[in-house]
């Protein structure tokens, strides 16, 4: 058993009367989502919280952390002084082995590639409390489903597709490394309580659509942006015909609507889930307070009341949907796709059809993939295109296998990837004679924007359920409609494909050899985190130094960026991805995409030490040797874009003072001041025209620095004047300590050091 069976009973005994006492707060019959919500609050309230403005501080029950992330968010948590994380957490090695030839071949070389980051992963979480997923063991949304996710629960996940969990009733959000460090470290998480989309399935799914569709279809109602800021709550009599993991897979892709996450109420269908993945006990445990969670009754009978948008969709009349190219949003009925890539002139030949991943390999999935994959071999077809199968999981890997479900995909040449991400996030070496040429694929996976698969800009990627992609991995050809076209035989004859079947759940029980798991140490004390110190991919972090205490003086102006300054302009992604676990070496990108406001240019900045022009990483090493603190003068939406902490860590590590922004993107503020840096902004917009290149500042007013206080900045010009700017700033009294103290870590260390 590798779930917390004591801590679920907690959050079960303390539900009906948090529930009861939200009712009376909000005066009202409650969704489900709000049940969740208010059920994790870090401290109770005694004022209801306004959907899309308030920001709520939440005690989520787990996390959950992929290797990417992981390496930074565990390098921070080491440095807070716990000795066992504060809530249950797991690390899953999903994401950097790269899909070349075959499951086997591929994990090997992966082991080999990464080998000092796996040692690192696996050391530290044997230390500090932390499961720990091995490569191979499976995609940490599977796995999560599988073994952790329950009704009722509220988790995090470093990973964007961590709402896959809401398939077993559990409100699972994906965040940035920050957040993970935050709730492991025994803080509490913060997030703007979100509006409420409810979405009613009426009927029954039936023939070729699958429950991918359900979610394809709504990509195309609401698309990419609709679910911004808001939960997804599905219900009705059509929700609860589905099976667990299809719900899983429609909460999967609530990502690519930008929801919060989405999520199902418990039902009959993820009690099955919970006992044939061995988690009866839980199921039980849940069949106890089953009401809870659920939404209430009078929500059902007048949902427009309660959330704030509906849709519905009928279940007896939903077409199969292909979405795409270049975004997931592009729905397509099945009955109109053949003529959309005859209009739009996408390459009809279909050269690569790839199912699994994350969002779809279940059971249910590969056993109705295959029962098309057997028409195949039974009714003589040629199968036209390259076909992959990614296993979510080694417990679904294995089960496939025992069950013949492999051998029937191996028989029309397919080929079985390891259980991790693969071409799903482009770790995937395609073989293509020409990379520049026009062509198509089709995955049952969920993000297919350019680039994603197989980093091809003339990729065009399509996204269907795993019956789909099947079919047309057969066909070949985009045109084909599986429902009304007829194919060609070896022999010449004009034969259907029937209708896919499958099981929800595999007959004989789920089973596996070695599913990959290391638990950790039951006492970590005397285990040795294992970093090489020459590790150009990982670096041991020293606690940032405390405030000095005084107003900070002659600071340089470092850059004063012009215009959008995403967190990608500060800390880029691609190359630099394989030193997210080492600050140093990735603080060689910092700032290198801004544009700097006096030249036009990116990564040219003055340094005023030498009056020469270098890259901005280059000129702070030069502040920084030279013990000279420095600011970053920054535009409107400091900071948007994802909520990567790389972007506060890498000018803190490397000396700068203060990013002063007309405004800040938020999540990347709260990171800033997470790092014990001030972030501030212009109490006049237009004091940003002041700043010169090669001025000085003085930050004034620190040692009276209080919540709503504002301090002033002086910059100090080369002709001898200068300009006293007022600024603002959003810190409150937790947050000052945070930068008294030189990060919020620190606080927490000092605490446990008492
Ligand atoms: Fe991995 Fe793709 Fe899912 S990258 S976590 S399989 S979305």
């Amino acid at each position: 058993m590798v779930f917390d069976i004591e801590m679920i009973k907690k959050v079960y005994a303390a539900l009906p009367g948090k529930v009861e006492a939200t009712r009376k707060l909000l005066g009202r019959p409650l969704t489900l989502s709000e049940k969740i919500l208010y059920a994790h609050l870090y401290a109770p309230t005694t004022a209801a919280y306004e959907r899309g403005k308030s920001y709520v501080e939440f005690a989520p029950d787990r996390v959950a952390m992929q290797d990417a992330t992981a390496q930074m968010a565990l390098l921070q948590f080491m440095t807070c002084g716990r000795d066992k994380v504060a809530v249950p957490s797991t690390v899953h090695c999903d994401h950097l082995i790269q899909a070349k030839t075959g499951a086997t071949e591929d994990l090997a070389t992966a082991v080999d590639t990464n080998k000092e980051v796996y040692e690192f992963l696996s050391s530290i979480s044997n230390k500090y409390g932390i499961g720990f997923w091995k490569p191979g063991a499976g995609i940490i949304h599977q796995v999560v489903l599988e073994n952790y996710a329950f009704p009722g629960g509220l988790m995090i996940g470093t990973d964007s597709h961590t709402p896959n969990a809401g398939g077993l009733g559990m409100l699972a959000i994906g965040v940035g490394g920050a957040d993970a460090v935050d709730v492991m470290a025994g803080l509490p998480w913060e997030l703007k309580m979100p509006k409420l989309i409810g979405v009613k399935l009426t009927g029954k799914l039936s023939g070729w659509s699958s429950p991918k569709d359900v979610i394809l279809k709504v990509a195309g109602v609401l698309t990419v942006k609709g679910g911004t800021g808001c939960i997804v709550e599905y219900f009705g009599e059509g929700a609860d015909n589905l099976s667990a993991t299809g719900k899983g897979t429609i909460c999967n892709m609530g990502a690519e609507i930008g929801a919060t996450c989405s999520v199902f109420a418990y039902d009959t269908k993820m009690s099955a889930y919970l006992s044939a993945t061995e988690r009866a006990d839980i199921a039980a445990l849940a069949d106890g307070v089953k009401d809870h969670l659920r939404p209430d009754a009078e929500v059902y009978a007048d949902p427009s009341k309660y959330y704030d948008q509906v849709i519905e969709i009928n279940l007896d009349e939903l077409e199969p949907h292909v979405n795409g190219p270049f975004t997931p949003d592009l729905a397509w009925p099945i009955s109109k796709f053949a003529q959309a890539v005859k209009e739009n002139n996408w390459p009809e030949k279909l050269e690569v059809a790839l199912i699994g991943s994350c969002t779809n390999s279940s059971y249910e999935d590969i056993s109705r993939a295959a029962s098309l994959a057997k028409q195949a071999v039974d009714k003589n077809l040629d199968v036209k295109a390259e076909y992959t199968i990614t296993p979510g999981s080694e417990l679904v890997r294995y089960t496939i296998e025992r069950d013949g479900l492999l051998n029937t995909f191996d028989q029309i040449g397919g080929i079985v990837l390891a259980n991790a991400c693969g071409p799903c996030i482009g770790q995937w070496a395609r073989h293509i004679d020409d990379p520049n040429r026009k062509n198509s694929i089709i995955t049952s996976f969920n993000r297919n924007f350019a680039k994603r698969n197989d980093g091809l800009a003339a990729t065009h990627a399509f996204v269907a359920s795993p019956e789909i992609v099947t079919a047309f991995a057969i066909a070949g050809d985009l045109t084909f409609n599986p429902l009304t076209d007829k194919l060609k035989t070896k022999d010449g004859k004009e034969v259907m494909l029937d209708e896919p079947t499958g099981f929800e759940l595999p007959a004989k029980g789920f089973a596996v050899d070695d599913p990959g798991y290391q638990a950790p140490a039951a006492d970590g004390s005397g285990v040795q985190v294992i970093v090489s110190p020459t590790s150009d991919r990982l670096q041991l972090l020293a606690p940032f130094a405390a405030w000095e205490g005084t107003d900070l003086k002659g600071l340089k102006l470092l850059i004063k960026a012009k215009g959008k300054c995403t967190t990608d302009h500060i800390s880029m992604a691609g190359p630099w991805l394989k030193y997210r676990g080492h600050l140093d070496n990735i603080s060689n990108n910092m700032l290198i995409g801004a544009i700097n406001a006096f030249n036009d240019k990116s990564d040219s900045v003055k340094n005023q030490l030498s009056g020469e022009y270098a890259g901005v990483p280059v000129v702070q090493r030069a502040y920084k040797a030279a013990n000279i603190g420095s600011v970053v003068v920054g535009d409107e939406n400091y900071g948007e874009g994802s909520s990567r902490e790389h972007a506060a860590m890498e000018p803190r590590h490397l000396g700068v003072r203060a990013i002063l922004v007309k405004s800040f993107a938020r999540i990347h503020e709260t990171n800033l001041k997470k790092q014990g840096m001030l972030g501030l902004t212009f109490a006049d917009k237009e004091d940003y025209d002041k700043i010169q290149e090669d001025d000085t500042f003085d930050i004034v007013g620190l040692t009276t620095f209080a919540p709503g206080k504002q301090l002033t900045v002086v910059a100090n010009h080369k002709d001898g004047s200068k300009d006293e700017i007022l600024v603002n700033h959003t810190y409150n009294e937790q947050q000052i300590e945070w930068f008294k103290a030189g990060g919020a870590l620190n606080v927490i260390r000092a605490q446990f050091a008492k």
